[in-house]
């Protein structure tokens, strides 16, 4: 497939887009500095931190740190869970709510089986997920302008 190009100057912190790369939904989310700092909470409780399990399929190498991004406040991953494939719902209110846990910092939850992934698409521990949301190929033409693919 053709890499993709996307005009992000419009995207303000908290928001995020969803195009399509090879006939998958790929998100960009410009994170906020919360959501940034969430991801140190997080560390201890996702299964794969630093993001080592099949870096090849999942993680370009510019993505293997604790963001999973090139820009810590921007993120780029394809919105499939790894599990069956089901599309993960972006919960990014922190707290409390139905099916997650009460220390819940935000992020996405799988309504298939209940993987919950954090800010950086890095899936909890024990959950059906066996991988992180996938970080697919991309890179920045401007501060405005991201190529994916
Ligand atoms: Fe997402 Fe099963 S498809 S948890």
């Amino acid at each position: 497939g053709a890499p993709v190009e996307v005009d992000i100057s419009t995207l303000n912190p908290g928001e995020m887009k969803t195009v399509e790369w090879r006939g998958k939904p790929v998100w960009i989310l410009k994170r906020t500095p919360d959501m940034v700092a969430s991801l140190k909470k997080t560390d201890g409780k996702v299964a794969d931190a630093e993001s080592k399990r099949n870096p090849e399929e999942f993680t370009p190498e510019y993505a293997r740190n604790e963001w999973r991004s090139r820009k810590p406040e921007i993120l780029v991953a394809v919105g499939i869970c790894t599990h069956l494939g089901c599309s993960p719902s972006s919960k990014f209110t922190p707290g409390p709510q139905p099916s997650l846990p009460d220390d819940w910092e935000g992020g996405f939850l799988c309504p298939c089986h209940g993987s919950t992934f954090d800010m950086a698409g890095r899936v909890f521990k024990n959950k059906p997920a066996p991988d992180n949301l996938q970080v697919p190929r991309h890179m920045y033409l401007s501060d405005t302008k991201l190529v994916i693919g």
